[in-house]
């Protein structure tokens, strides 16, 4: 095994987009920022020196962290930000995952411009499982882009309590692609040749939307979502909450020409304003004299609201063999996931519908991150007042969640309240999606842990006739599960890493208004049982 050694400067740096030229803030001037690779077993040491003027924190989506809680990077959850001119160096090493993760600011919408891949090859000496072993790979980094300063946008939504203005493009490595003015000639090429087999790493690293993803005239094998392999199976299209990733086998076995790879939004909500717009990069056959200036094939994307599209994929995935799924659980937990609207306080207006602000909540809790102390380092250094331990293993009120219901059922309290879980204990977690002020899709990530989806389905979930039906034979590993809009999905771990570990809804968006809660993991003397000790770098809030 090795050791990787990186610099992360968080910098400003202009780049243009869409007609104008806009300052974001980069890693090391790279938008997307640079893909770490290394191998199942290595370790990553990145420094990031914080040279922007904002706070700044990076999270490695989907990397157990086994006892390496303090590099995880939720800002005020396992560390206080990086300050403007500030540095600190995370430290973990890859313990038995592969496949395709990725980075990502962890700190307000930062992360709008602020990621990269992070890929993790198969152990020295080992290959891949699939059944075509790929010729070469490629890296697709789905995302979206605003003209505006993305932190400027959430501040303003903050402050009048409406929805974000939506973005003003979908992207691929960046780019908008060819259906967007101005973009053309920056249209991402992905070459491959004829009848050989390439490996797409499919990022979903948007913001705020689930997306669909297809090329035109060509199928896709699925081998693997969130680094865990799956049984290969062949589609057209794929869908992606972000956060997520699939990993595809694509064989260029149509006739030498240039295809489109297109990406476009499954919205599915209610109410919800729905950007029509497709992102577009070009698969072109290199290997025969094609015409460069041919104008590609389009492919067909199902319709923003396609949920038969979007469920028969998901349900389709599989752990490749019997899967270690806990059999029985300790812990039976119940959490509903859901937007709502709070009245406007005294004195204010509000831009939210009829005069009101949007919230968010699981069971009836609107989280809060706290300002002094990271929850990790309030926790080791046993400093009172910073988070409760209250968060309720079921909803207060149970009432048709799916359901056409009164607004008035439901008005979040907020707080830092987090479900203490006892270490090594095996946890079935069912997220009901809610419907008390639009059917939303929440793509639910955990931190530290990968789980088995052992169900999903519509309307309310029935404990009785839905726990009878689920996968615990071969159900597909995530760090990301799309709870379906106006539905359930279930997951189920085993609690074996010690720390605290941020869960929420992927939608940034609703991360902002609450959709959070956190999982303190300790045995029962109250340690956080085998942590390392904090690096001396850690920042200070
Ligand atoms: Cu991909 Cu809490 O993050």
């Amino acid at each position: 095994a090795e050791t990787h050694f990186h610099n992360f400067v968080v910098q400003a740096k202009s780049v243009k987009r869409l007609c104008n030229t806009h300052n974001i803030i980069t890693v090391n001037g790279q938008y997307p920022g640079p893909t770490l690779e290394l191998r199942n077993g290595d370790t990553l040491v990145v420094k990031v020196q914080n040279k922007a003027k904002y706070n700044v924190t990076i999270h490695w989506h989907g990397i157990r962290q086994m006892r390496t809680a303090w590099a995880d990077g939720p800002e005020f959850v396992t560390q206080c930000p990086i300050r403007p001119g500030g540095a600190y160096t995370y430290r973990f090493t890859i313990q038995g995952q592969e496949g395709t993760l990725w980075w990502h600011a962890h700190s307000s919408w930062l992360r709008a411009t602020v990621y990269g891949a992070l890929i993790i090859h198969p152990k020295q000496g080992s290959s891949y499982p699939f059944p075509t072993i790929p010729n070469h790979e490629a890296t697709i980094l789905l995302g979206e882009w605003w003209n505006a300063n993305p932190i400027d946008v959430i501040n303003q939504a903050r402050k009048t309590g409406a929805a974000p203005n939506i973005s003003d493009a979908y992207t691929i490595n960046g780019q908008p692609g060819d259906l967007y003015s101005c973009s053309s000639q920056d249209t991402v090429i992905i070459p491959v040749n004829s009848s050989e087999t390439s490996l797409l790493r499919v990022i979903n690293s948007a913001l705020n939307q689930q997306l669909f993803f297809t090329i035109a005239n060509h199928n896709l094998t699925v081998v693997a979502v969130d680094a865990s392999y799956t049984k290969p199976f062949t589609t057209s299209v794929i869908m992606l909450g972000p956060g997520q990733t699939t990993d595809v086998l694509l064989t260029a076995d149509q006739p030498p020409s240039r295809y489109y790879i297109a990406a476009r939004a499954y919205a599915s909500a209610q109410n919800a304003p729905f950007d029509n717009t497709t992102t577009t990069a070009i698969l072109q056959y290199t290997n025969t004299n094609t015409n460069t200036s041919i104008k590609p094939l389009l492919p067909n994307l199902p319709a923003y609201n396609d949920t038969p599209t979007a469920t028969a994929f998901t349900t389709r995935l599989r752990s490749p063999a019997k899967a270690l799924v806990p059999a029985t659980v300790d812990e039976s937990l119940f959490f509903t996931v859901g937007l709502g609207l709070n009245p406007c306080s005294k004195g204010q207006t509000c831009q939210g519908p009829n005069g009101t602000r949007f919230t968010a909540s699981m069971n009836n809790v609107s989280f809060v991150l706290p300002s002094t102390f990271s929850i990790l380092q309030a926790h080791h250094q046993g400093v009172n007042g910073v988070f409760t331990v209250d968060f309720p293993a079921a909803p207060p009120l149970q009432f048709d969640y799916t359901g056409n219901v009164s607004r008035t059922l439901w008005s979040p309290v907020t707080g830092t309240k987090l479900y203490k879980l006892q270490y090594g204990s095996s946890v079935q977690i069912v997220l009901q999606g809610t419907s008390i002020f639009t059917t939303e899709n929440h793509p639910v990530h955990l931190h530290g842990y990968d789980f088995y989806v052992v169900g999903e389905g519509f309307g309310n979930f029935n404990a009785k006739t839905d726990t009878a039906k689920f996968n615990l034979v071969d159900p597909p590993m995530r760090n990301t599960v799309g709870v379906p809009v106006g539905g359930w999905a279930v997951i189920r771990f085993v609690a074996d890493n010690p720390g605290v570990w941020l869960m929420h809804c992927h939608l940034d968006v609703h991360i902002t208004w609450g959709l959070a809660t956190a999982f303190i993991v300790e045995n029962g003397v109250g340690e956080l049982q085998t942590l390392e000790s904090p690096p001396l770098d850690l920042p200070q809030c």
